[in-house]
């Protein structure tokens, strides 16, 4: 039997988990898939929610990390990870994405020669100065299988020497649950109960330190979506980090009486109100993938993105962190000025599929 493991922290990495575990079941007693939850992120509406909403078993494992500068988190994670490791014995880890529990589990599992998966493989933003660039870098260093989401995941391996063996295009398992839920994405009374016209409102997520941190970006920021609210409903979920800074920052929040800012939502919930969207601004790195499915027009308010299929193929605009762009270009996109878009190569559904078989076939 081969003894699996995954680790998740956050909130993306429950999302895509959650198809690997069902893969897994499939293969009966041929193998024992178990999670670990670091507890990087633990309110219930940025952890247990998704367990529920995606009918994911509870953590077999849960750490309890909490917050924390990214030494003390990560380093915190990494010695109760390596307890772990040593009573379960695990033949391979697997770790989702780029978040600070991805990278504790990479190096763990490497210094204590477990094979390691990583999911999400090779995305490079090119930019050092975001965490999750550094932590994408030294996982894909130490990982056995780089399972890959877009082509430029394989280039970007290939360049920086990584063995071809090791690479894996298999699609996108953010997109295998996004597939799976379809139904009841579609079917969710989200926008009914907000009393929202579908194709004509705006959906809006902010948490990068760069555009979240700083008091004056920040006003700034809540200012933009306050005056395009005047345009269209705007629906904000306020992630954790951001909701912090406004509170510590004292800023208004009443900008506009369509501006509706909510707690952080639920995958069924938040990924209807996408559905229906007319336009959503980020800076996300899942949203991105998402809207592209979706063929919903999406604003990214970042200088970069690691996900380039999205702009290429998807119908995301990487517009910068210039404020009065993003306004203008979101009016445009109102006006009608949209760019159409594809549903990128093997974001099928099967992703976690392949995944598993390459797995399981792997002696
Ligand atoms: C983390 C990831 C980021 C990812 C994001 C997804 C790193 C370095 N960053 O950023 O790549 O895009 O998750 O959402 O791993 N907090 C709560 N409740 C929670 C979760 C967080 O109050 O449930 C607070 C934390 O205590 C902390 C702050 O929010 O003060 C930030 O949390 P943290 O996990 O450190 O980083 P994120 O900004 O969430
Ligand atoms: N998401 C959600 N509820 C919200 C905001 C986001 O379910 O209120 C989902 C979103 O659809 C995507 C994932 O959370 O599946 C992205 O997480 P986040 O933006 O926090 O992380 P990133 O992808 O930027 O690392």
């Amino acid at each position: 039997m081969k003894k699996i493991l995954s680790v998740v922290g956050a909130r993306p990495n429950f999302i895509k988990i959650a198809p690997i575990d069902k893969a897994f079941r499939k293969y009966g007693k041929a193998v024992s898939h178990k999670i670990c939850h670091t507890g990087q992120h633990f309110d219930d509406c940025m952890s247990k929610v998704f367990f529920d909403d995606l009918n994911m078993p509870r953590p077999d494992f849960y750490l309890g990390i909490g917050g924390g500068s990214h030494a003390s988190q990560t380093a915190r994670i990494m010695l109760e990870l390596e307890k772990v490791f040593e009573t379960e014995k695990p033949d391979l880890v697997i770790v989702p994405g780029d978040v600070n529990s991805t990278l504790a589990a990479a190096l763990v599992a490497s210094k204590m020669g477990i094979p390691i998966a990583h999911i999400e493989a090779g995305l490079r933003s090119f930019d050092n100065t975001m965490p999750e660039e550094i932590n994408r870098i030294i996982t894909d260093v130490v990982s056995d299988y780089l399972f890959v989401t877009e082509h430029s995941g394989i280039r970007n391996l290939r360049d920086e020497g990584i063995d071809n063996d090791k690479i894996f295009f298999v699609g996108n398992t953010m997109i295998d649950t996004l597939e799976a839920h379809y139904d009841l994405i579609e079917s969710c009374s989200i926008t009914k109960d907000m009393g929202l016209t579908h194709g004509s409102y705006i959906l809006a997520t902010f948490h990068r330190p760069t555009n979240v941190d700083d008091k004056e970006g920040l006003e700034e920021l809540m200012q933009t979506l306050g005056r395009l609210a005047n345009n269209r409903k705007l629906i904000f979920p306020v992630h954790p980090r951001t909701r912090k800074n406004i509170r510590e920052y004292g800023l208004a929040t009443d900008l506009s009486n369509n501006l509706i800012l909510t707690q952080p939502l639920g995958y069924i919930e938040f990924l209807s109100l996408m559905r229906y969207a007319e336009l959503v601004i980020t800076d996300s790195g899942g949203i991105q993938e998402e809207t592209t499915y979706l063929g919903v027009q999406c604003i990214t308010v970042r200088k970069n993105t690691e996900r380039p299929v999205t702009i290429d193929v998807g119908t995301n605009h990487l517009v910068g962190t210039d404020l009065e762009k993003v306004e203008k270009i979101a009016l445009d996109i109102l006006g009608g000025t949209t760019k159409p878009g594809r549903i990128p190569e093997l974001w099928d559904g099967k992703a976690a599929k392949r995944i598993a078989e390459i797995i399981m076939e792997d002696q």
